[in-house]
């Protein structure tokens, strides 16, 4: 597949309508979110491919530890099967591995297995995939905030979990939702959206290409007037 033109540094992505994906094949939601894995891997991969140096999921926030606890166990163990399958394949591609949220309400064998690959990663220098789990926007604001107040500091930015981190050029959310649902309130503040119909687990490279081509077409002027 071509690469698309003008690539963005990074492009995030709110990952969503896993469980619908599963009723509609009148399956249970947890269905939906093991298909949603191999969506993963497909925009990983068509990432290093294409030279995104960062990639971003939205993959648990602190407002779906209220779903069924079923439903958050299934999703605490597919990310935790995840890490331990794809290590390889980040090794061999250049990936270094982040999780960013609060870890205070992981279990301490995910958080060891996370601590252990963002190590085992950290010299990836082709993509740096961001997992974001466990994360609110308005989290991540509040526990900056209390850093920034208790070092004296008055600039926010590096207080925040994606301190370093460039802010996401391009938003996708998958399944018609049109919101940010508490993502990144602050980061996104100049982000580019694109929202499309196609669920998550239908997500592959052809609709991340063309959610890349029409991030292509859109004029940033940041504010500015444009030359
Ligand atoms: C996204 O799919 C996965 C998570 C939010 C964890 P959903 O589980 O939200 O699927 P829908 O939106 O109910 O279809
Ligand atoms: C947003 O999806 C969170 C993630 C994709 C992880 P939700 O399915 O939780 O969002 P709402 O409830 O429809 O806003
Ligand atoms: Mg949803």
């Amino acid at each position: 597949m071509e690469k698309p033109d003008r690539i963005p540094t990074h492009v995030s992505i709110i990952m969503d309508g896993n469980g619908r994906w599963a009723r509609e094949r009148g399956k249970e939601r947890v269905y939906g979110h093991l298909n949603g894995v191999e969506s993963v891997r497909a925009v990983t991969e068509a990432c290093v491919e294409w030279g995104i140096p960062y990639l971003s999921l939205f993959a648990f926030s602190e407002e779906n530890w209220q779903r069924p606890q079923d439903e958050v166990d299934t999703l605490m163990s597919l990310m935790f099967k995840s890490m331990r399958d794809e290590y390889p394949t980040f090794l061999k591609n250049g990936v270094r591995f982040r999780v960013l949220g609060n870890r205070k309400r992981l279990s301490p064998k995910l958080c060891e297995e996370i601590e252990k690959l963002e190590k085992a990663t950290g010299q990836g220098e082709n993509l740096t995939l961001i997992i974001f789990l466990s994360y609110s926007g308005k989290w991540d604001l509040q526990q900056a905030a209390c850093r920034m107040a208790e070092s004296g500091a008055s600039d926010l930015e590096p207080f925040l979990v994606t301190a370093g981190i460039p802010d996401p050029d391009l938003i996708i959310r998958t399944s018609g939702e049109k919101r940010l649902s508490n993502f990144l309130l602050w980061q996104a503040a100049y982000s580019e959206f694109v929202f499309t119909d196609t669920l998550w687990p239908d997500f592959r490279k052809d609709s991340f290409r063309a959610a890349l081509v029409e991030f292509a077409s859109r004029d940033r002027r940041f504010g500015k007037v444009k030359k």
